[in-house]
């Protein structure tokens, strides 16, 4: 499956996750959100991080990346979010930035693939919970980074 992770991200933790995610997936391509195109289209699976931002919204790279995904015509294609938060300085928006990427991937018609049973993480409230579930993986280098590894090898194993 091709596939390719896109991340946005300020001070380097997503970034450093996107890479993470990529070894755990084999080798994805790799490339930050701002240089988001037509060549999306390309790939069979697409890995989308944010780290969360203000009040539960994306990092900056996706500001316009967000409108480019929409446009995009992604029937048939899955995609794959994953988000980074700080659960304990912001648990009313942990990882809140993943809903806009959802959103964005719905609206290019994607099959967005499940994310994580919500009730792992400590944080009280989320935009990006539906049903009980974060609508992809959630992940706090700040507070749980031991915990990293293996959120991360458990869900790469789902999407393969
Ligand atoms: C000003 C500011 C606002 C933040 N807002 C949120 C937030 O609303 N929800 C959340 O889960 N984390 C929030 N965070 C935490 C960051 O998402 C976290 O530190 C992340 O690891 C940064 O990743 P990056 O270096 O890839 O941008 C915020 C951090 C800062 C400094």
């Amino acid at each position: 499956m091709k596939t390719i992770v896109y991340y946005g991200s300020t001070t380097g933790t997503c970034e450093d996750l996107a890479n993470r995610i990529s070894a755990a997936l084999g080798g994805a391509d790799v490339k930050n959100a701002s240089e988001l195109g037509g060549e999306a289209a390309d790939y069979d699976l697409l890995v989308l991080g944010t780290s969360t931002w203000g009040d539960g919204e994306v990092q900056d790279d996706w500001f316009s990346a967000l409108d480019t995904l929409k446009g995009l015509s992604l029937a048939g294609k899955k995609v794959a979010i994953f988000g980074v938060g700080d659960s304990e300085s912001y648990p009313d928006t942990f990882c809140g930035g993943m809903k806009a990427i959802y959103d964005a991937a719905k609206e290019a018609g994607a099959d967005v693939l499940p994310g994580v049973d919500a009730s792992d993480y400590n944080y009280s409230s989320s935009a990006a919970v539906i049903d009980g579930k974060f609508v992809g993986l959630a992940l706090d280098e700040t507070n749980e980074p031991d915990k990293t590894d293996e959120r991360i090898a458990a869900w790469v194993s789902k999407l393969k």
